[in-house]
């Protein structure tokens, strides 16, 4: 996903930097993010629908409707919106990647 990101981030920019993963890309997030923050902070949008290829970015935000669901690089399930970004998390975000490694 190759794309502006939709989050710009304003605050906490002096927050201890959280590496993660993904699509298999390097990339950084802040120490108090959530999965949700952390990629929409460097994407824009946080997965596609694994039926329509359709780009998403959560909906509720509070833990309550199941679209920010993303895949990770083991093919655990995390709900972004309500998961905290650990260092070494990796996810799959995109369609294309799901299916190389076997996870349509
Ligand atoms: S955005 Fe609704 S559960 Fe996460």
């Amino acid at each position: 996903m190759s794309m502006n990101p939709l989050l710009r981030r304003r605050y906490r920019l002096d927050e201890t930097p959280v590496p993660f993963v993904l699509n298999g890309v390097a990339e950084t997030g802040r120490r108090g993010d959530t999965v949700l923050t952390a990629i929409l902070s460097v994407s824009g949008s946080l997965r596609q629908s694994e039926f329509t290829g359709e780009k998403r970015a959560g909906f509720c935000l509070i833990g309550a409707c199941q679209d920010c669901y993303v895949m990770m690089a083991d093919g655990r399930r995390v709900r972004a919106c309500s998961t905290a970004l650990l260092p070494g998390m990796a996810f799959i975000t995109d369609v294309g990647a799901m299916a190389e490694i076997g996870h349509e």
